[in-house]
């Protein structure tokens, strides 16, 4: 019968969308490309709307189908939602460790799990028979409130999850929903053009997101969600927490990325070691969750009123100081960016004296109504460039004038430029001294093409004595004109001669990095290269060709048009050439047998997994696109 297909195919549409879904935001190794998914979901969109009797509340079609509310219902949680108390130090997660020891008896090493601690807001989703039937905010962890509509339009969650194969008909989980930064900055760029005020951070944003009554809004919003434990569930628990979170895992949902540690020592070695190496995440971390692994312990462990007491947040020191302004000056970044920067009174701040902070942008300044002369809170969280968080206002105090952003570069002197729905302003000369240093401190750094010797200081006096423009004037560098600069010894001269004799060989990739082509970061130069062999070759890509390729997408791929699109860019890179630059990526085992053929990758391979496959044809020659 012709209905019992249609509904048939819907269902395998949705099961196929659903395990899509799961393998892009749980597993995060999607096996299709946006466009394969998108023609999966216009076919159910299309069934759908001639069968409207077959669409059901968790279809992945409905996820933006909620109404308009007035106000949201309360949503009583079926256990409280606790929150976690908080350490700082080293000293504090011992004492805590030793709570759970004196809690627990007589064992001495105890198996931790340490999860990044997300700056958003917690939620609780309720799944009856494998179909999510509520989303709630935390609220007060008693009462929160009824945002399912809103809930369903984050993609990461699953309308519908396979819960029934363990056994278990309901299913309470929780996790934390948070705002991803790039959309963040678009978002405030918006709200300040509209006329509204900017959201102050990505939690706040996040919450306000959610507590939308309008979901289609919601929708608009870079939400994404970590799921990180159960909240109920109508089956005995599982052993350990690392089983949880691979059950949810395996059931659809993101999980954060966690790792077992089989003593604290350990934990703490794992957080020193984090200290060292930071790598920054695309949304807000403000700590660590340590949590115990077994579950029993942790049933035994038990809450207090407000906090479980198998866990515990490490926060990351945020450590404020109080100081004064001297001079608010401009900064002009490596595309002309101008930012506006405090030079503060020095003050000591988690460890290190600090004399300059970051206002960010114009809005800021005038947001927090920042002026010379003022006495300002300052702040240093984990990594971040301390900023002024406030103003202390002192009475009877004479205040400077208010903050403005100057109408000319502050080097060039050329004027400068808003893009409209942009917060930062601009200056568009290309050969603004400025900006031509710090693109001459890129190209040299260590990532890029290496060149030992290249400090700031002599960029800046190759710089201002006119000597270099363009990075093809740094190779023709001879050694009488570096004796020429100050504090510039005949030796440390033929050393910068020689780095930049080895720069030459540097590579294909870090070429392209070093270009400081817009969004061309290492990864992607380093895509690129593999994809084209040479830099002859990238010149004759077009913008649909570039955007196919894996990990490259349309953004990467205009920039690169519009660089390459330039005269002066395409000279450039002449000279350059002339001057011995390698621009050819390095031949590894390269036959050349599937040179100029480009393969798409999809399903499941039989005797190899995707990442080996990928490597093979790109070792022979041959370019991974998404689709064909
Ligand atoms: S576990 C009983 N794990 O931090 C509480 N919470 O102040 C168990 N949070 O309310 C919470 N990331 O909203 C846990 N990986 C993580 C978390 C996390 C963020 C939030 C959560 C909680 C708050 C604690």
């Amino acid at each position: 019968m012709a209905s019992d297909k249609a509904k048939k195919e819907i269902e395998k549409l949705r099961t196929e969308i659903q395990r899509h879904d799961a393998l892009y935001y749980a597993e995060d190794r999607p096996e299709i490309s946006d466009r394969e998914y998108d023609r999966l979901m216009q076919r159910l969109k299309e069934l759908e709307s001639e069968r409207p009797e077959l669409t059901t509340p968790d279809s992945p079609t409905q996820r933006v189908a909620g109404q308009v509310q007035e106000k949201f219902k309360g949503a009583k949680h079926r256990a409280p939602m606790l929150s976690l108390d908080n350490t700082y130090n080293v000293d504090e997660l011992w004492e805590f460790h030793n709570r759970v020891i004196k809690n627990i008896g007589a064992e001495n090493e105890i198996e931790y799990v340490v999860e990044n601690k997300i700056d958003g807001l917690g939620v609780a989703l309720t799944y009856k028979d494998g179909r999510l039937i509520r989303g709630a905010t935390r609220g007060d962890g008693v009462q929160g409130e009824d945002v399912t509509a809103n809930l369903k339009t984050i993609k990461s969650i699953p309308l519908t999850i396979p819960s029934e194969r363990e056994g278990i008909r309901e299913l309470e989980v929780r996790g934390e929903v948070y705002m991803r930064r790039d959309g963040f900055e678009k978002l405030n760029a918006q709200r300040i053009a509209d006329g509204l005020t900017p959201f102050a951070n990505l939690r706040n944003s996040a919450a306000g997101s959610l507590r939308l009554l309008d979901p289609a809004i919601t929708a608009s919003r870079p939400l994404g969600i970590f799921i990180y434990n159960i909240g109920y569930m109508d089956r005995e628990p599982f052993a350990a927490h690392v089983e949880v979170l691979e059950k949810l895992k395996s059931f659809g949902f993101p999980a954060n990325s966690w790792t077992l540690r089989k003593s604290l020592d350990q934990v703490i070695e794992l957080i020193e070691q984090w200290k060292t190496n930071k790598e920054p995440l695309p949304y807000d971390v403000d700590g660590f969750v340590i949590k115990v692994n077994s579950t029993k312990y942790q049933e035994k462990l038990g809450s207090t009123a407000k906090h479980p007491r198998w866990a515990v947040a490490y926060k990351f020191e945020t450590e404020q100081a109080q100081t004064k302004i001297l001079d608010i000056v401009c900064q002009v970044g490596r595309t002309g960016t101008i930012t506006p920067v405090a030079n503060l009174e020095p003050v000591l701040v988690s460890g290190s004296t600090v004399s300059r902070a970051t206002l960010h942008n114009e809005d800021e300044v005038r947001r927090k109504d920042v002026r010379v002369g003022d006495t300002v809170i300052i702040e240093k969280a984990g990594e971040v460039i301390p900023k002024v968080v406030k103003v202390v206002e002192i009475s009877g105090q004479a205040r400077g004038e208010p903050f403005a952003m100057p109408k000319d570069c502050p080097e060039c002197k050329t004027p400068l430029h808003r893009v409209e729905g942009e917060v930062a302003w601009r200056c568009v000369n290309a050969a603004c001294p400025a900006q031509l240093k710090e693109r001459l401190w890129h190209f040299a750094a260590r990532k890029a093409m290496d060149v030992d010797h290249l400090g700031p200081a002599i960029v800046d006096q190759l710089v201002d004595k006119g000597m270099v423009k363009t990075f093809s004037d740094l190779y023709k560098l001879k050694l009488e004109n570096l004796a020429e600069l100050e504090r510039m010894a005949e030796k440390s001269a033929q050393n910068l001669v020689d780095a930049l004799e080895k720069s030459k060989t540097a590579g294909f990739d870090r070429l392209l990095f070093a270009l400081g082509i817009r969004l061309v970061g290492q990864r992607a130069a380093a895509v690129l290269a593999q994809s084209y062999g040479s830099m002859d070759n990238l010149l004759k890509a077009d913008a649909e060709e570039l955007g196919e390729i894996m990990e490259i997408g349309p953004g990467i791929a205009q920039s690169l048009v519009d660089f390459f699109g330039e005269e002066i860019n395409r000279e450039e890179i002449q000279r350059l050439r002339e001057l011995g630059i390698v621009m050819q990526a390095e031949v590894r085992e390269n036959s050349g047998k599937l040179e100029g053929k480009q393969f798409v990758l999809t399903g499941t391979l039989e005797s190899m997994s995707r990442e080996s496959a990928k490597e093979k044809i790109q070792a022979q020659g041959g370019r991974i696109t998404t689709s064909v």
